[in-house]
């Protein structure tokens, strides 16, 4: 496609509007509850290494070459690679994508759901010293009726936000709430490695036992980066498509990674201290863990009686907005499918997809207690909501990152990615790095670790 024909597109008011909205996807659940259930399953430091090194080596490229293919055809993940590679296959990645997406926001409400019930349950005084936090959350999650009910209203919350389109729903609210979060954050963390027994707890976060790091880890890793980039699925190439030519894609691009891995490992400074302050077991959580123990942490803040409460509302006010700020990029590239390519309406595509995804999360709604097969699945062992997570929010992501990267280095071409990164001042300052690594590093260290973990299945 030449340059000069991208159809004409609603534009983000500006650069910073469009970081915002970037880092509002990516910043989300996936930060303050993903990273660290997942850092605390796969061993805690050596996980934190291998994660930043994905993050920097093959999440920041992959993100780049993302908003690249978004800007250059102002398209949805599918348009995008029909006008790109038309009479090809490939639009099946933006398919894949789309697909992904509606999985993930299924289970995604689920938790976000959860976040509001916590905000209600913070206001009304719940965490207080000697609340048994675990017995909270089983009555929150493990309860059919309130589960759902949450999901659904969460569900509800993204759809009317969607519904308004990108620029006045999705802008205006990640404006106040990012600096916010951090604030929050930084408080909690304050009061986290000040607790008696942080030290164990920090040092299980920040000290490396490489023993621990094998192909799982390696794959928790690169999966976790993605998930928490929101790559993988075409959602940084629907936003890209929003991007106008007059902004800069690649510093765009550093200040979202930055931002995102900054929040994450702010939660981690969090919940470990946490985790070995209150006695718990690393490791053995599943979904609640986060829960539990962030408001055991909630409990110890002063002044008493009523810190713990302010403190609560507020850090689960915020985690619920950036839910919202990522669920609403979720549901967009679905949207903007069939907007584009199936000229549905805009309210119509966003409702029916949104409905969809209700009802495919309800197994994952009744996975933490409610029903017991879904709470351990025959055979597998996982509650319903890890395993959908693992398999879209990771597994999915992963083929899809690996797809986009081949694509880009291989196919469209980097000398065609690099002119379109700088179409706005004709500068590109990483692109030898850049090109080396989506070219050959990301594709050769996904595949190798693919294989290498079909082998270590067949083997067992
Ligand atoms: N990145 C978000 C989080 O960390 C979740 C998310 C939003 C996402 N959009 C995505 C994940 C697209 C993968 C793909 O909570």
């Amino acid at each position: 496609m030449d340059a000069t024909t991208r159809p004409a597109r609603d534009n983000w008011g500006s650069k910073l509007a469009f970081i915002l909205a970037a880092a509002g996807s990516a910043v989300g659940l996936g930060n303050i509850w993903g990273f660290p259930t997942i850092a605390a399953a796969n061993g805690g430091a050596a996980f934190l290494f291998v994660y930043l090194l994905a993050v920097a080596l093959i999440g920041a490229p992959v993100m780049l070459a993302e908003l690249v293919i978004g800007r250059r055809t102002a398209r949805n993940p599918v348009g995008a690679f029909k006008a790109l590679a038309p009479r090809s296959a490939w639009f099946v990645v933006g398919g894949m994508g789309v697909l992904a997406g509606i999985m993930i926001l299924s289970f995604y409400s689920v938790i976000a759901g959860w976040t509001m019930a916590y905000v209600v349950k913070s206001a009304s005084g719940e965490f207080v010293a000697g609340a048994d936090t675990a017995a909270i959350f089983s009555g929150v999650a493990g309860n059919a009726g309130t589960s759902i009910g949450w999901h659904l209203a969460f569900m509800v919350l993204t759809v009317l936000v969607v519904i308004g389109g990108v620029k006045d729903g999705i802008e205006r609210w990640t404006k106040v709430m990012m600096p916010a979060l951090v604030v929050i954050l930084l408080v909690l963390v304050a009061r986290a490695v000040t607790l008696s027994g942080a030290g164990p707890g920090l040092e299980f976060y920040l000290r490396p036992d490489f023993s621990r790091l094998d192909g799982g880890v390696v794959l928790a890793a690169i999966g976790q980066a993605f998930f928490s980039l929101s790559l993988g699925m075409g959602a940084m190439i629907t936003y890209g498509s929003y991007v106008s030519r007059k902004d800069d894609l690649e510093t765009s691009a550093g200040w979202v990674v930055a931002f995102d891995t900054s929040i994450a490992f702010l939660a981690g400074l969090i919940i470990f201290p946490t985790l070995f302050h209150a006695g718990l077991e690393a490791g053995e959580g599943g979904p609640g863990m986060v829960f539990v123990v962030l408001t055991s942490l909630l409990s110890t803040i002063p002044p008493e009686p009523w810190g713990g409460t302010v403190f609560g509302v507020l850090f689960f006010l915020l985690l619920l907005v950036a839910a919202l700020t990522s669920s609403i990029s979720l549901l967009e590239v679905a949207t903007a499918w069939l907007v584009d390519e199936k000229g549905v309406s805009r309210k119509k595509a966003s409702i029916g997809i949104a409905t969809i995804a209700f009802l495919v999360g309800v197994p994952s709604a009744l996975a933490n207690g409610a029903v017991p097969w879904l709470s351990s699945l025959p055979g597998i062992g996982m509650d319903f909501l890890s395993f959908l997570f693992a398999v879209f929010g990771q597994y999915a992501l992963v083929l899809g990152a690996l797809l986009i990267s081949i694509f880009v280095g291989w196919v469209w071409g980097v000398e065609n990615a690099a002119e379109e990164v700088r179409s706005n001042d004709g500068k590109f300052s990483f692109e030898r790095t850049w090109s080396f690594l989506i070219r050959f590093l990301c594709p050769i260290a996904i595949v190798s670790l693919l294989v290498f973990l079909l082998w270590q299945q067949l083997g067992s």
